[in-house]
């Protein structure tokens, strides 16, 4: 292996040792298997690849404080897995499969947590698709479960960078009752030309409003959103459009143990006049900061940040969450589970 240089790792593709697999045959999953080969061998009439059977995570593991490797909050992502492979009729993965394949995969990739300090960390992809072949549209009967990691960089030392948005109107997400609520790929196909076209107008990403009536917002690019004013989080309610943010519900719990207020409601567009500070929040950065959004209808610029600066709720926020995921600050809400 060539040295990895943590300080200054992206959020991309690395290749690690080992990865687990596991498939779903005969009505039962089988055994937890460990492969060193980045690719598979596919039918070419699987579900997946024609009818969009495939679901996908992301979480996180770190080095902390204490030498020890921890993994975030892992059982939300086997939920929402297991919620969005019924969503789309694929088998689910048990919640002790999916931790069973998780921390072996860890353990197997160890050299490649990132270490305390560097602020990076190991980035873990569950993936579930459909493997059976099927040319008519319905629900294969075989599935493949894999796990893999890749170191990913930085919460980034400079603090975290605000970043400029747009509001889209010429392109949706996801359909009123579609599937938003899912972490399937074909959400994030859907939304490529909508990211495609912000980076043309110069903007790094956009706020997706409700799909029905235009009015609310509903995601900022990949990431839920969020709003402060008066001492209030403001964060669109669960719906069938946006993804349930596993950060997002941990900034919620945050801001509450911090004294802020919360709501989760609708954000009518005009509302974002009214906000002092503005985030996107996910695993991949944590919370990027909005600092302006520029709404083209209008022609109205509406600004959250001083001297390109995160304000100081956004701030606090994010040193919380990331400083329990770094072992910093004491896991309170109990959101770590070592990996022994
Ligand atoms: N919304 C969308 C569309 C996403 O892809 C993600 C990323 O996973 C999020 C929100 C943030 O979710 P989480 O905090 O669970 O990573
Ligand atoms: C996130 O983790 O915040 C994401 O948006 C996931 C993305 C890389 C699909």
């Amino acid at each position: 292996m060539k040295n990895i240089d943590w300080d200054n790792l992206g959020f991309g593709y690395i290749k690690t040792d080992y990865n687990v697999r596991c498939v779903y045959k005969d009505g039962k999953w089988g055994e937890l298997e460990v492969s060193d080969s980045e690719y598979i061998n596919l039918h070419i009439a699987a579900t997946s690849i024609h009818y969009g059977q495939e679901a996908f995570e992301g979480l996180k593991a770190y080095t902390c404080k204490d030498g020890k490797i921890r993994v975030f909050r892992w059982e939300e992502n086997a939920k929402r897995m297991y919620y969005t492979a019924e969503g789309i009729r694929m088998a689910p993965v048990p919640v002790e499969l999916f931790k069973e394949a998780l921390f072996k995969v860890i353990k197997l990739n160890k050299r490649f947590v990132p270490p305390y300090g560097t602020g990076a960390s190991l980035y873990i992809r569950p993936i579930l698709f459909g493997t059976g072949a099927e040319i008519g549209v319905k629900p294969a009967k075989e599935y493949t479960f894999i796990i893999f990691v890749m170191p990913v960089g930085s919460y980034s030392k400079d603090g975290i960078k605000p970043i400029d948005n747009y509001i889209c109107r010429d392109f949706d997400r996801a359909a009123p009752l579609g599937t938003g609520s899912f972490k399937v790929g074909g959400n994030y196909a859907a939304s490529l030309r909508a990211m495609e076209q912000a980076k043309k107008l110069g903007y790094s990403s956009l706020i997706f409003l409700d799909a029905k009536e235009k009015k609310y917002v509903d995601e900022c690019g990949h990431a839920n959103f969020f709003g402060i004013k008066n001492d209030t989080y403001i964060t669109p309610k669960t719906s069938k459009t946006i993804l349930n943010s596993i950060t997002n519900m941990s900034l919620v719990t945050i801001a509450e143990s911090l004294g802020l207020k919360v709501e989760r409601r609708n954000i009518p567009v005009e509302e974002l006049s009214t906000f002092t500070e503005a985030g996107a929040c996910g695993t991949a950065a944590v919370i990027t900061p909005v600092k302006r959004i520029i709404d083209p209808e209008t022609n109205t610029v509406y600004e959250y940040c001083e001297d390109d600066k995160p304000g100081p709720w956004t701030t606090k926020l994010y040193n919380k969450l990331v400083g329990i995921q770094h072992g910093d600050e004491p896991d309170e809400f109990g959101w770590m589970t070592t990996i022994e």
